[in-house]
C-alpha cells in the first residue's frame, strides 16, 4: 500500500519552524500515547484570522480544565500563528494549532512538572469547495452518542468523532449528528447542529448539554443579536423534531455555516438548501471578518 503524507510547506514545533515533512515530535509525546492534548482549528479568510478570541480563549480553558499550562503568552501565540500563515503564504484555509503535555517517560498519572508542545501547521482550502455545499446542502445520518463526559473540553481524543464521520462518510452523508440516549440531537462529528422550526425559530442545543462550545455558534448567536434576531433556543432537541424542521445547518470554523437537506435520509423542508442558512452564513462571515480586521 502506498503512504502518502499530507502536504504543507512549514509547520511550528516548539520554537522551530521547519519544513513540514521535518516537523516531528518525541516518540514519547503524551499527546501520541493518551491524547493528552488539546487543539483548535481557525479559519483564515482573505488572510484573516476569523474569531481569534474565541478560538484563544477556548483553548486556553481546555488547557487550564486538563491542567496544561499555556506554552507561551498569547501574543506571541498570535504572533506565531502569522508567522506560520505567512511562511505558507495562506490566504484561505485553517490554522490547525495543537498543545499537548509534552514527552516524558509513559506513566498514566500526570508527571510533576510539565513541559508542554506546541505545534502548529496550516493548509489552504479553496472557499469554492464550502461555497458548492452552500449551495447543495449536505446529508447527515445520525448514531448513537458514545463518547465521554467532558466534550466541552476540546482534547485530540477524537476517535468516536472519527468512526461517526467515516460511518457518515460510507453513506454518502457529509457529518454524523450524535444522538444521546434520551433521543436528543447533540452534535455533529466536528460541527455545531441547528435547526430551523415552522415558526422560524432557531433550536442549538444548549451548552449545559455534552457538547463543544463551538466559536463559530458563538460567532453565529453575535451576529443574529446584532442584526435583532431574536427567536432563538438553546434547547435539546429530537432527531423527529429535526426531521420536521423547515431548515437545519451546521456550524463550525472550517466551513462556516453549511445547510443539511437531508438527515437519515428523510429531506428536511423542502430538501433544498432554505433561505435562513444561507443569511445567517453571510451575517456571521460578515461580523467575523469585519472584526478580524486589524
Ligand atoms: N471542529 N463540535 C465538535 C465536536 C467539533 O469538533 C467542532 C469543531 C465543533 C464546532 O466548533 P467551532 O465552531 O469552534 O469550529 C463542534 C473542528 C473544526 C475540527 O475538529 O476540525
Amino acid at each position: 500500500m502506498q503512504r502518502t503524507r499530507p502536504q504543507g510547506r512549514v509547520a511550528y514545533v516548539d520554537g522551530r519552524y521547519l519544513p513540514h515533512a521535518r516537523a516531528t515530535v518525541h516518540i514519547e509525546d503524551r499527546g501520541l500515547q493518551f491524547a493528552d492534548a488539546v487543539y483548535e482549528v481557525c479559519s483564515v479568510n482573505d488572510g484573516l484570522l476569523l474569531d481569534e478570541t474565541g478560538h484563544l480563549d477556548r483553548l486556553e480553558r481546555s488547557l487550564k480544565e486538563l491542567a496544561i499550562p499555556m506554552p507561551m503568552g498569547r501574543a506571541a501565540l498570535m504572533a506565531v500563528m502569522r508567522e506560520v500563515m505567512r511562511r505558507n503564504r495562506l490566504t484561505d484555509g485553517l490554522i490547525y494549532l495543537q498543545v499537548t503535555r509534552g514527552a516524558y517517560r509513559r506513566d498514566h498519572a500526570i508527571p510533576q512538572t510539565v513541559r508542554p508542545s506546541l505545534m502548529i501547521t496550516a493548509r489552504s482550502l479553496d472557499p469554492k469547495t464550502y461555497d458548492k455545499r452552500r449551495v447543495d446542502g449536505i446529508s447527515v445520518i445520525t448514531v448513537k452518542e458514545n463518547r465521554w463526559g467532558r466534550c466541552d473540553i476540546k482534547t485530540t481524543g477524537l476517535l468516536p468523532n472519527v468512526l461517526a464521520k467515516t460511518e457518515a462518510r460510507k453513506a454518502g452523508a457529509y457529518e454524523a449528528w450524535f444522538v444521546d440516549p434520551q433521543g436528543f440531537v447533540t452534535e455533529g462529528s466536528s460541527t455545531n447542529a441547528w435547526i430551523v422550526t415552522r415558526k422560524d425559530v432557531l433550536v442549538t442545543r444548549d451548552l449545559k448539554a455534552n457538547i463543544l462550545a463551538g466559536v463559530t455558534r458563538k460567532g453565529v448567536l453575535a451576529a443574529l443579536s446584532h442584526h435583532g434576531i431574536n427567536a432563538i433556543e438553546e434547547r435539546a432537541f429530537t432527531l423527529k423534531e429535526a426531521t420536521e424542521a423547515s431548515e437545519a445547518f451546521i456550524t463550525s470554523a472550517s466551513g462556516g455555516v453549511i445547510p443539511v437537506v437531508i438527515i437519515d435520509g428523510h429531506a428536511i423542508g423542502t430538501g433544498t438548501p432554505g433561505p435562513m442558512a444561507s443569511r445567517i452564513h453571510a451575517l456571521y462571515r460578515d461580523m467575523s471578518l469585519a472584526e478580524a480586521k486589524p
